[in-house]
């Protein structure tokens, strides 16, 4: 018996998921001067003791301006290494992949928290080294009106650039990740290079779309000369950025970096217009799910289906559709951590509760065989259903 798709294990490269349920990376603003903290470890925590397959740690930076807010974590001197590494061993006790996304925001960098406002932060004593944290972006052009004006990088400095990305790279490696995701979404660098919205440049990264593209491109190979061939690479795009940068602009690239070494496209939309990542279309369950299906089908590479998943008959049906390979969840695994456990669950699998640690899965198991009366209190709608409300 098969059973279903969300719980069947998959390979990738040398690296075997248990499952399918992918924890998207989430910034959880709360890094101090980069390094990881113990809020981290909760965090990370809860979601593999939940039962995920791979945990993807938030976009973590690779040079110190590509900060975008105080609480990013960071990746741009070798002196991090351990304390990630004690996060990933602390992710892999507890029954996940891990995983960690390297970012870089470019023009969007130097930001409060999105509950302080999100808006661009003023030079004081809380911030020693303001000058350093520069806004740098392959053009001089701010996100949108009011906003700072960024420093074009010159072109030694993208190179510079594609060259951090590979340490960084290297770095993830060294502290144990054994997933890499590079974030060429949401408006950040990768994406202002991409887009002829944010780039004007005249040398060989602005211009025609190739010339567009080769940033992500040599960020791609910079990051595959550091990261071992049996690790999987994912690259996160804005496969619709309604600026510009579409589905077919993103099958072409995905196309390209495929022949690079990667092996997912993490399949996301919006962000170029404004700060926070937007969709001009409805916004309803699975909106991304047709970008991820696209990607599969034209690029003939894995995608993730990611944003409103919530439902387990959901997440199942977009792989039982051929639509994504993996389902990757944010805010539906914030409001409950065990989403993994409580869909295999519903979906009438591991009635052992054998995914989630031993003091969890003993009672739990106990429970359910004692008193097959009583459901437990999330079981009560499925799309379907919410569909109809
Ligand atoms: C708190 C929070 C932090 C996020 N941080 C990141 C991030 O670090 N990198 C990224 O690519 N996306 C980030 N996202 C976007 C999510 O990964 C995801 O694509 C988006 O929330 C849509 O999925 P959802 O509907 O399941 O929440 C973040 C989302 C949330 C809610």
């Amino acid at each position: 018996m098969a059973g279903p798709l969300l719980f069947q294990p998959i390979q990738l490269r040398d690296i075997t998921l248990k499952n399918r349920v992918v924890v998207a990376p989430m910034h959880q603003y709360s890094g101090v001067n980069g390094y990881p903290t113990d809020w981290h470890l909760m965090n990370a925590g809860k979601f593999a003791a939940g039962g995920a397959g791979l945990v993807i740690v938030e976009s973590t930076k690779v040079d110190r301006r590509g900060c975008g807010t105080v609480g990013d974590l960071g990746l741009w001197k070798d002196d991090f290494v351990p304390h990630f590494a004690r996060l990933v061993d602390f992710i892999r006790a507890h029954g996940a992949v891990p995983g960690i996304q390297l970012g870089h925001s470019g023009r969007k960098a130097r930001l409060s928290r999105p509950w302080e406002g999100g808006v661009p932060l003023k030079p004081g004593p809380d911030i020693p080294d303001f000058a350093d944290w520069e806004l740098v972006a392959p053009s001089a052009l701010a996100s949108s009106e009011g906003e700072p004006e960024p420093r074009a990088l010159s072109n030694a400095e993208v190179k510079q650039l594609v060259e951090a990305w590979g340490q960084a790279a290297r770095r993830a490696h060294e502290a144990g990740f054994d997933v890499l995701e590079i974030h060429g979404a949401h408006g950040y660098l990768i994406h202002q290079f991409l887009s002829p919205r944010a780039n004007v440049r005249n040398d060989e990264y602005g211009g025609s779309e190739l010339n567009r593209m080769r940033f992500a491109v040599e960020v791609t190979e910079a990051v595959r000369a550091q990261w071992p061939a049996h690790k999987p690479l994912f690259l996160r795009l804005s496969v619709q950025d309604d600026a510009g940068w579409g589905p077919d602009e993103s099958v072409r690239l995905a196309r390209i970096v495929k022949d690079k070494g990667v092996d997912v496209i993490d399949c996301s939309s919006g962000g170029m217009l404004g700060r926070p990542v937007v969709s001009a279309g409805p916004v309803g369950y699975g909106y991304q799910v047709p970008y991820a299906d696209k990607i599969r089908r034209e690029a003939g590479i894995m995608s993730m289906a990611v944003g409103l998943i919530v439902h387990a008959d959901q997440a199942e049906a977009i792989l039982q559709n051929g639509q994504a390979d993996l389902i990757a969840l944010a805010r539906e695994i914030l409001y409950n951590p065990n989403w993994p456990m409580d869909a295999a669950q519903k979906l009438g699998v591991d009635k052992q509760f054998a995914m989630v640690p031993p003091p969890y899965a003993y009672w739990l198991a106990k429970r359910a065989s004692a008193s097959k009366t009583v459901t437990p209190s999330t079981f009560r709608t499925g799309i379907e259903e919410s569909a109809r409300q």
